[in-house]
């Protein structure tokens, strides 16, 4: 029996969810345990914290973690620290789960959603963001304060020391090699000492992989060559904020926020897995979200953590018929094809696995 934990959320979380599991356990009957745990904003309302240290430690017992998404305007007033926010930064940092791989993969019957120029669409889209996770300003000190003069200010901190970086270079490294080996690494090394540190730490782990071409671009650059040539990326490679940025611009390339699932990994195969959109609170509990992104969590889960190979392809096979059929979700609605609602789509794909 595989454990999993699993965290809905606010939002649109419990009903992403809600498919996912639906979709698990169809594809492999009684083969896991799953047991919901309280974090974000939910917490929050029931325990008065975003983390109870309860969700964090079933979640670190478990052998891997599935959250929906958290946050909504509903907690927009909690203090900085006590925000549902803060609660997905613990559970990354408390599962040490350093590197978030967000693939970026335009479906071909998607093609049409995709906003770009058809010719630069037809060349193919294919990359995997390599987000480094627990580190950076969202782990650095934050501060508000006041200046001498009496003046409001604040600062956050940017931090990353050598092995930080050492080790999210060497995910980015491995994964090229087993893709087309080739890396581009994000930075701001004009501008940032933390990102002459980054360039310098990935050229040495570069070293060890000969066959893989490196190259570096700063991240004002990136996000204008991601639109302008998508297809000659393969593994990128970046710190915490700029991968938060590029993986939404990302997102809009191959369709919509709504499709892409992402795995965070750390030193052992315990995955936590979310997709990368985030609570959606306009449309939480109307049954118009896009489930994709998170049943493709789960087809993650099942590749990586535990090595369910076939049953993996069959969600994402299943997927790739539904979109083949024409059916959509309002994201990735375009003219010609088929509206149906979130819970129509999960249900579409377990016809089809
Ligand atoms: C993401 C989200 C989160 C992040 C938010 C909700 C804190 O945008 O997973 O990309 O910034 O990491
Ligand atoms: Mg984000």
């Amino acid at each position: 029996m595989k454990k999993v934990a699993v965290i809905p959320g606010d939002g649109i979380g419990p009903e992403v969810i809600g498919a996912t599991l639906e979709v698990l356990k169809k594809v492999a009957p009684g083969q896991f345990e799953f047991q919901s745990v309280a974090m974000g904003g939910n917490a929050i309302d029931k325990y008065g914290e975003p983390l109870p240290a309860e969700s964090l430690r079933i979640c670190q017992e478990a052998d891997a973690t599935l959250l929906g998404a958290v946050g909504g305007p509903k907690w927009d007033n909690q203090p900085p620290d006590n925000r549902p926010e803060r609660g997905l930064l613990g559970v990354r940092k408390g599962l040490k789960v350093f590197a978030n791989i967000r693939p970026a993969k335009i479906f071909a019957p998607l093609a049409s959603a995709c906003p770009l120029r058809k010719d630069i669409a037809e060349k193919g889209i294919d990359f995997i963001i390599v987000r480094e996770l627990t580190g950076g300003i969202y782990f650095g000190k934050h501060e508000a304060f006041k200046t001498p003069e009496g003046e409001r200010a604040a600062r956050d901190v940017m931090e990353y020391s050598e092995h930080e970086i050492r080790r999210i270079a060497h995910v980015a490294f491995k994964m090229a090699m087993g893709r087309r080996k080739i890396v581009t690494s994000i930075d701001k090394a004009n501008i940032l000492t933390v990102s002459r540190l980054w360039r310098e730490i990935v050229e040495e782990v570069a070293k060890e992989y000969p066959e893989v071409t490196l190259n570096h671009l700063y991240v004002d650059n990136a996000s204008m060559q991601l639109i302008r040539v998508p297809s000659e990326f393969d593994v990128i490679v970046t710190e915490n904020t700029f991968g938060d940025i590029l993986s939404d611009e990302a997102s809009q390339i191959v369709g919509s926020i709504g499709m892409i699932p992402s795995a965070s990994l750390g030193d052992n195969n315990r995955g936590l897995y979310e997709p990368i959109h985030g609570s959606a609170p306009d449309i939480a509990g109307q049954d118009k979200a896009n489930p994709i992104g998170t049943i493709l969590c789960g087809a993650m889960m099942l590749r990586w953590s535990f090595g369910m190979t076939e049953e993996a392809d069959r969600i994402e096979c299943a997927v790739d018929e539904v979109l083949k059929a024409g059916l959509r979700t309002g994201d990735i609605f375009t003219e010609g094809t088929k509206l149906i609602t979130g819970s129509g789509m999960k249900d579409e794909i377990i016809a089809r696995l």
